[in-house]
């Protein structure tokens, strides 16, 4: 045991459920984009995982692109405003975008998102995201693959942080809260 796997509560989705899920959405994927070429826009740093391992579970041919965004600190809790700190490298017009997010809390980051992306002209855009929070939605977001509905904790583990460590766990686990002083 690491000394990360030691501060964890819990672990609420094994790594071999997320392998399990993985596939299978990577299943339904190949098959609506059958006659399409998918974009996968990983959101940074969360879904670097996902992300990852999802294209690797594709059978079809797809790209991939990279952002990263940062909120305003606590103000972005309230009015969802978001700064671009990486954009994509090309244009995405006439693209059949599926953006990839590791987690949907409040769902102010993706809304702000897909009105940026959307505003770039894609054919398509759908989002898939491999956890969202139970009842933490402050704005609703359209969501075409959802990979677990989880509790509204604080958790981390493959892909996600607390003060950028964790993400290299290859579980998603409850944090102890004597960790953040919770
Ligand atoms: C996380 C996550 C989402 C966002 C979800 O990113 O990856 O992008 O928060 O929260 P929301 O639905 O309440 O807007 P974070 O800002 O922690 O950055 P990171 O991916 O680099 O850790």
């Amino acid at each position: 045991m690491s000394v990360l796997d030691a501060n964890i509560e819990s672990v609420i989705i094994t790594a071999d459920q997320i392998r399990e899920k993985i596939a299978e959405l990577a299943a339904r994927i190949d098959a609506d984009y059958a006659d399409r070429e998918v974009l996968l826009v990983g959101v940074l740093k969360g879904a670097a995982m996902f992300m990852s391992d999802l294209a690797r579970a594709l059978q079809r041919p797809s790209t991939m692109e990279f952002m990263a965004v940062s909120s305003y600190g606590s103000s972005h809790r309230t009015s969802g405003v978001v700064r671009i700190l990486k954009d994509l490298d090309r244009d995405i017009s006439g693209e059949h975008v599926l953006v990839v997010e590791d987690i949907i809390d409040s769902g102010l980051t993706l809304s702000w998102l897909l009105k940026n992306l959307q505003s770039r002209g894609p054919a398509s855009m759908e989002i898939i995201t491999l956890l969202r929070k139970a009842g933490a939605a402050k704005v609703r977001v359209d969501v075409r693959y959802v990979g677990f509905e989880i509790p509204n904790a604080f958790v981390v583990g493959y892909g996600l942080d607390y003060a950028e460590q964790y993400r290299g766990l290859p579980y998603i686990g409850i944090l102890k809260s004597s960790v953040y002083g919770g």
